[in-house]
């Protein structure tokens, strides 16, 4: 009998080797107990949260956990049913009304979670014969979501409006397309330039779908993402989000202007095979959703966090993943896996969590530190992250 699991070896000879000198399990940590959107008891220490991609800081917003707590007495623990049979109750059509309102659009397709919308959409609207043109750094959701339909697939260099433009003007002009992009691209937290894509996109007839799960809530005069911010969100078709980012619980979502939209509730296998959220999620989501709407001051406070880490990082030697801050992810360049592990160790020492992101989740082979920061970190806690920056840089030898 042949292992199937010979195939792993390499992954779990690294795993060993790291753990072996004495290395944290950079991805097994356990958060004992969490106070807030900005703090944790990690390992019985007081840590400040840095990688949770919480923006906004909702997930303890009162309102927000008061209509979970409602909902659960009301409604129960879960649905134990598809959107399509026993799975819809009034708590669900409420979220797809508070995502209608949000984006202004006339169509909202609530998932179970924003992977799965990924996967359901793309792999529903882009048939046979069809061809999905993406950027490469795409989310691995993306990526699953072409590999479970059966449409052509294009990649193109990442944020290249010239390399996308050459990419449609060879595919056949009567095929159907749809162009897959993002907002915000995690890994370095750098922006797409939508404006051009959109434009280029539409010239040669192709649909277009922008996952905005890092932009939603923050990016945007309304948080309605990159798109609203550049001036294009009216030619995009599909907007895919999540409720796992700014939103502050679970779940994923597609709105859509698209006359047609609502037969995807019938033909998309990720949304109809599988149970819909518990209602205490949808209450919490709803509730997020509608107070996004009205955060204009805590975008505004997020924007200045960014640009305090982006700034202090910079000046303290640290190499960044973009020149300015463009997102609320400022992702700090490591030499490598054993210097990246180090690091993040010496900063969960110091009482700071971030995220170590390593391939085949970046780019161009990457080891990462990702900080992603809230709206609810105050001026202090970015000093205090940026003097464990300093400590931990200097104990590894990151910086002189
Ligand atoms: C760009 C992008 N799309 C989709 C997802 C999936 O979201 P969810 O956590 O809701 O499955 C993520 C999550 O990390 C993401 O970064």
């Amino acid at each position: 009998m042949s292992d199937l699991f010979s195939k792993f070896d390499p992954i779990i000879e690294l795993r060993e080797t790291l753990l072996e000198s004495g290395q944290t399990d950079p991805f097994n940590l356990v958060m004992e107990r969490v106070e807030s959107p900005t703090v944790a008891i990690c390992n019985g220490k007081r840590t400040i949260l840095l990688g949770t991609y919480n923006y906004m800081g909702m997930t303890f917003d009162p309102d927000v956990v008061a209509a979970g707590k409602q909902a659960l007495d009301d409604y129960g623990s879960g649905t134990t049913g598809s959107r399509v049979l026993n799975g819809t109750y009034a708590g669900h059509k409420a979220c797809e009304e508070a995502l209608k309102d949000f984006y202004g659009m006339d169509h909202a397709m609530v998932f179970s979670t924003g992977y799965q919308a990924n996967l359901g959409i793309i792999s529903t609207i882009a048939g046979k014969d069809d061809y999905i043109i993406l950027d490469i750094d795409s989310h691995a959701s993306i990526y699953d979501g072409c590999a479970l339909g059966n449409a052509q697939i294009v990649p193109f260099r990442h944020n290249d409006i010239e390399a996308l433009d050459k990419r449609l003007k060879r595919l056949p002009p009567e095929a159907g397309k749809l162009v897959v992009l993002e907002g915000v691209y995690s890994m370095l937290g750098d922006i797409a330039p939508l404006k051009e894509m959109v434009a280029v996109s539409k010239g040669a007839g192709a649909m277009v779908l922008v996952d905005e799960a890092h932009s939603m809530g923050f990016i945007g005069e309304h948080g309605r993402g990159v798109a609203e911010a550049q001036g294009v969100l009216d030619d995009v078709d599909f907007v895919i989000g999540t409720f796992s980012k700014s939103v502050g619980t679970v779940g994923g979502f597609c709105v859509s202007n698209h006359p047609k939209f609502e037969i995807l509730r019938l033909v998309c296998r990720p949304y109809v095979f599988t149970a819909s959220l518990p209602p205490s999620v949808v209450a919490t989501a709803a509730t997020s959703i509608r107070k996004l709407m009205d955060s204009a001051d805590k975008r505004a406070h997020l924007w200045e966090n960014s640009k305090r880490l982006h700034a202090g990082l910079r000046q303290l030697g640290f190499t960044l993943g973009t020149d300015e801050p463009q997102s609320a992810i400022i992702a700090v360049i490591m030499p490598d896996l054993e210097k990246g592990a180090a690091m993040w160790e010496a900063l969960l020492n110091e009482g700071l969590y971030v995220n170590l992101a390593r391939p085949p989740a970046t780019p161009a082979g990457m080891t990462l530190l990702r900080c992603s920061l809230c709206a609810l970190h105050s001026e202090e806690q970015v000093g205090e992250i940026l003097g464990m920056f300093a400590a931990a840089g200097r104990a590894t030898g990151c910086i002189s």
